[in-house]
């Protein structure tokens, strides 16, 4: 070989040994993330590129295998990691290993009024996915609690859009720390469960941009949410999950959002619609599993009736690729993510973490003659009555139904807690629900009871009588017409009649304690004849240990109520001036639908009864303590100012009681006199604060811009109008301690 054949070959070795020493740019970490997607967009035949935007199988996407793009795996979400299922089934898998930490709902965390809760809420779910190897965990829900009767409230953060905007940020960055993407859900105006396929809700643009967007605005470009999936429902005619309006339009075109549309499992009903609606990823629609007619998922609208169309130029590559680099950003952020941390499941700091959430999240709702905390010199013998005392809440309730590693129920908790100081007795008072199985999870529980309900009602009287103390665990369960997916609730009342029976073990005891168990408010035709009442949500693993430290006094109860608590439906906007449930009627297009207007508007909540005056059973933001706060006077750092400028709000709460307790301090902002009509008051600010007993802290509240706007929806902006504002400070939307006025010149 001459010298100079010898030279060159040495290159040509040296040249291949780069190219292996040096990965792709696509895989090279170091590389900035949109110039990795561009590399591997052009390394993709089109047929990938389809493949890439629907499931292989019920909860994972298959990536490029050719170029070791990873499978994209999802999971519910939004309470706990779901157990794995079968390839193509609901039912789970059977797996040994895949049981979970079960965090309270998320009303309780929405109750905490703690964005530090929403934080570590947020940062140990997480951490659960990422163990199990999730890239997307199917939550955080956002959507407003519009109607008591919705059976997923107990998986959304309440009714106001700004507490559920800062709950839902932080509970988005705790998550995404971890490498694993939220799917913030379900885009948008999703406010009931019946008729969920068929419902059209017909809003009004201030109503959405004012109450039911800012969550997911905040979801999304604020806390910067990798994923987001569409409703099942109909907006203003189209599908929310592909909807021009609010994915092309708001979502990706207003807020300029990089992230995936995914759809609901089966929320995808045509090729065309959903490609140029903004869908990103099909999910979950009907197959009759793999193997009998083919890979069904071939057959899924964004499959082989995409690339078919890609082939004869009804659909452009251009639009094709914009939505495969959402796909290979979403897949580069999580599963090719090779620093992200390995995260870790039932950790001692996630059953902490449950309890400690839980306990700030429960609501005091009434407590005469200081009933609460349970102390030995008032009570000897307790009498635990009710169905919820002893019911696993873990298992049940739609997509966010749970292999918990372990439930603690409130018999056990209080009786690990109070059964060496005092006696504890136990009736179940009625049957309600006897779920054994839910999608072949085992509730490990047989609460079949052979007696008869006056049987029944008469040993829970026996017991109540011979008690200083009764303590009464009911409410909802996870059962269908309750706090359960898919369901609304058909009344306001408790079921099981426990509101007779609550009746009348008042009678016998006056003594009683309620203990609400559920994740959305119920009608107390008995509140006058109880002593002391708890909105006790589902609390997860922890439920009892979290209840018992409340009831005994070792937590000082700090939650409010993030929704108002309505004495009947006729409070209620949705219910007094809307159309639910809706009125059938037959679309041209979508076929048979059901209307709902919106004729709330933006009078949602507090919003309605306070315009309306009326009054509640417990006004939105409310809730009791062990101990007494006291406001001292607002005051505002400039009386005078224009709409870019920021005022300072200040005030000082004191402790008055003779225990620690923390309080939520909420900041309302009224609009004195403005164009379009205004809600007479809303919340934007609000601090949790501890107090030692006689401890002063002066609390101090930001107001700027987005505080003072409304949405013109001519004009399509928000507005801030001159004028007088008032600032107003309280412990409730009904508790206003102190209010100070400014002008927006
Ligand atoms: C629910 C979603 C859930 C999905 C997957 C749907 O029926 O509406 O919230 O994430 O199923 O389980």
């Amino acid at each position: 070989m001459k010298i100079k054949e010898i030279l060159l070959s040495a290159c040509a070795l040296f040249a291949m040994s780069a190219a292996v020493a040096s990965p792709p740019v696509y895989l090279d970490e170091s590389k900035p993330l949109e110039d990795r997607i561009e590399d591997a967009l052009s390394r993709m035949s089109l047929k990938e590129k389809v493949s890439l935007l629907h499931a292989q199988s019920k909860f994972s996407a298959p990536g490029v295998p050719s170029l070791g793009i990873p499978e994209l795996w999802t999971d519910d979400g939004p309470m706990g990691v779901r157990p794995e299922v079968l390839w193509d089934e609901w039912d789970q898998a059977g797996w040994t290993n895949d049981s979970c930490t079960a965090f309270p709902s998320l009303t309780c965390l929405a109750a905490t009024w703690n964005t530090d809760m929403a934080s570590l809420y947020g940062k140990s779910i997480g951490e659960e996915a990422r163990y199990r190897n999730k890239s997307v965990l199917l939550g955080p829900g956002v959507n407003i609690y519009r109607t008591p009767l919705c059976g997923r409230n107990f998986e959304y953060f309440g009714e106001d859009p700004y507490l559920a905007s800062a709950m839902a940020a932080d509970y988005v960055r705790g998550v995404q720390s971890n490498g694993v993407a939220v799917c913030v859900k379900h885009f948008a105006a999703n406010n009931n469960e019946a008729n969920r396929y068929t419902t059209n809700s017909v809003v009004s643009d201030r109503a959405l941009y004012e109450i039911y967007l800012p969550a997911f605005k905040a979801a999304t470009v604020d806390a910067g949410a990798w994923s987001l999936m569409g409703g099942y429902n109909l907006v203003n005619g189209q599908h929310a999950t592909y909807n021009q309006r609010l994915v092309n339009d708001i979502l990706k075109g207003e807020w300029q959002w990089d992230g995936v549309v995914i759809s609901d499992w089966g929320a995808v009903h045509d090729t065309k619609q959903a490609v140029e609606g903004g869908l990103d990823m099909e999910f979950g629609t009907g197959t009759d599993g793999l193997g009998t007619k083919g890979n069904q998922y071939d057959n899924y609208w964004m499959a082989n009736n995409y690339y078919n169309g890609l082939l004869d130029g009804t659909y452009s590559e251009d639009q094709l690729n914009d939505k495969v680099r959402r796909v290979l950003r979403l897949t580069m952020r999580t599963a090719m993510n090779r620093n992200r941390p390995w995260g870790s499941i039932n950790s001692p700091e996630h059953h902490a973490a449950c309890r400690k959430i839980g306990e700030e999240g429960v609501v005091l709702l009434k407590n005469d003659d200081k009933t609460l905390p349970i102390l030995k010199d008032r009570v000897r013998r307790i009498a635990v009555i009710g169905e919820n005392a002893i019911k696993r809440m873990t298992v049940g309730g739609g997509s966010s139904s749970l292999k918990a590693l372990y439930e603690v129920y409130p018999l056990e908790g209080l009786q690990a807690r109070l059964g060496n100081e005092f006696d504890i007795v136990y009736e179940r008072g009625y049957v309600g629900d006897t779920l054994t199985f839910y999608n072949n999870v085992w509730t490990k529980q047989h609460l079949d009871d052979p007696r008869t309900p006056e049987q029944l009602t008469a040993d829970a009287v026996k017991a109540a009588k011979d008690a200083d103390l009764v303590l009464f665990f009911g409410g909802l369960n996870k059962s269908d017409h309750q706090d359960a997916e898919g369901t609304d609730r058909l009344t306001l009342d408790l079921p099981y009649g426990q509101n007779e029976l609550i009746e009348t073990l008042a009678a016998v005891n006056p003594n009683i304690v309620v203990v609400n168990i559920s994740g959305t408010g119920v009608a107390m035709p008995w509140l006058d004849k109880v002593k002391a009442v708890i909105q006790g949500w589902y609390l997860g693993n922890e439920t009892g240990h979290a209840m018992a430290a409340i009831l005994a006094g070792d937590v000082n109860p700090s939650g409010k109520l993030p929704y108002t608590y309505y004495a009947s439906l006729d409070q209620c906007g949705a219910h007094k001036l809307g159309e639910y449930p809706g009125t059938p009627r037959h679309d041209p297009v979508e076929g048979d639908i059901i209307d709902m207007h919106y004729n709330d508007d933006i009078f949602v909540g507090y919003r309605f009864t306070d315009k309306n005056k009326l009054k509640p059973t417990f006004p939105f933001g409310y809730g009791l303590s062990y101990t007494t706060f006291d406001y001292g006077k607002a005051t505002i750092d400039r009386k005078k100012g224009t709409a870019d400028d920021t005022f300072t709000v200040s005030i000082p709460v004191t402790n008055t009681g003779d225990r620690e307790g923390s309080e939520v301090v909420q900041l309302y902002i009224a609009d004195l006199k403005s164009s379009l009509p205004r809600p007479v008051k809303e919340l934007k600010g609000f601090a949790k604060v501890n107090l030692a007993p006689g401890q002063t802290e002066t609390v101090n509240f930001t107001i700027s811009r987005d505080a003072l706007s409304y949405f013109d929806d001519k004009a399509h902006q928000w507005v801030v109008e001159p004028g007088k504002f008032e600032a107003l400070v309280g412990a409730s939307s009904a508790d206003i301690r102190s209010k100070v006025g400014f002008e927006i010149e």
